[in-house]
């Protein structure tokens, strides 16, 4: 019996073994950037890997076994940056400013390039951007939005390249019909910098929710959830929103 016990076991453990390898998880992460595309959920990066996958989500699928694939992995290794898909042809993908690393090195590179993304033939290329500001190299932890003319919106951020640690309150739009890129600079102060949320609302509104920001005396404040900035993609102007709380009663108090 002890043979033929110790041969299942085998089986048993080199199957297991097996089906281990065999499974596509990624490794932890934390920073990746994600864009959903038709039913593939993708994700890039994370730390400084340079991996891309995707969850196939054109299935129901029990969540202890993700169905996980890898894509073509980036250029670099990325982190804090933001990615958005195209409205002119729904598949390619642009990731935007973020931490970069060298890539099967791990060393942090100096630099902020514009990425693209096709997610149908899984092919990077970096494309050449008119007029770019180079003010926004090392720009990170921001939140991308894209119109359906194909602009994208980018606001603040902060730079990641030196021991002085710079907010900034500029919006950067990029034209991906012309690959043009522009700066606009803002006058009056905001009450959000960095890791905000951005949404692009029907009326062609941004809101900008929560957050960090930094004062001109340099406290970095979490932002106040009642104020909320608006900017408007059509006259390019900004208004910050005072939210109420409503308390909820219930039913019973009205009878
Ligand atoms: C999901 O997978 C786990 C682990 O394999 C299993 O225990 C569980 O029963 C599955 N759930 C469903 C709803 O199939
Ligand atoms: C892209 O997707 C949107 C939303 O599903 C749809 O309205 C639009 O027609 C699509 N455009 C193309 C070029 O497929
Ligand atoms: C670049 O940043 C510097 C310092 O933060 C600022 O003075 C300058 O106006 C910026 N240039 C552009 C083109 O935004
Ligand atoms: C923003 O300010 C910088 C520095 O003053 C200037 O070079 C740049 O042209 C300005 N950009 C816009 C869009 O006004
Ligand atoms: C930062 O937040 C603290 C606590 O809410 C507040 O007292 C302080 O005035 C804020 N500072 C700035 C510059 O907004």
């Amino acid at each position: 019996m002890k043979p033929l016990y110790y041969t299942l076991f085998l089986v048993i453990f080199s199957s297991v073994h097996y089906f281990v390898i065999c499974q596509n998880v990624p490794s932890s992460r934390s920073s990746q950037a994600s864009t959903l595309v038709g039913t593939r959920l993708y994700f890039f990066g994370g730390g400084a890997s340079t991996e891309v996958w995707y969850l196939d989500l054109s299935n129901s699928f029990n969540i202890s076994t993700p169905p996980w694939h890898n894509d073509i992995v980036m250029p670099v290794g990325y982190s804090f940056g933001t990615s958005c898909l195209s409205p002119i042809d729904n598949s390619t993908i642009y990731l935007i400013g973020g931490r970069t690393w060298m890539a099967n090195t791990g060393n942090y590179l100096y630099l902020t390039s514009v990425y693209k993304f096709n997610s149908k033939t899984s092919q990077w290329t970096t494309p050449t951007i008119n007029n770019f500001n180079y003010n926004f190299t090392t720009r990170n932890e921001i939140q991308a939005v894209i119109n359906n003319n194909g602009k994208i919106f980018v606001f603040g951020g902060t730079n990641f390249n030196s021991q002085t640690i710079l907010y900034y309150n500029d919006m950067n739009v990029l034209d991906i019909t012309t690959m043009t890129w522009s700066t606009l600079n803002q006058s009056q102060s905001y009450i959000t910098n960095v890791d905000y949320t951005a949404t692009l609302l029907p009326n062609g509104n941004i809101a900008y929710v929560g957050g960090r920001s930094i004062s001109s005396s340099k406290v970095v404040n979490i932002t106040d959830m009642a104020k909320i900035q608006i900017f408007d993609t059509k006259s390019y102007t900004w208004s910050i929103k005072v939210m109420y709380t409503i308390n909820i009663i219930s039913d019973n108090n009205y009878t």
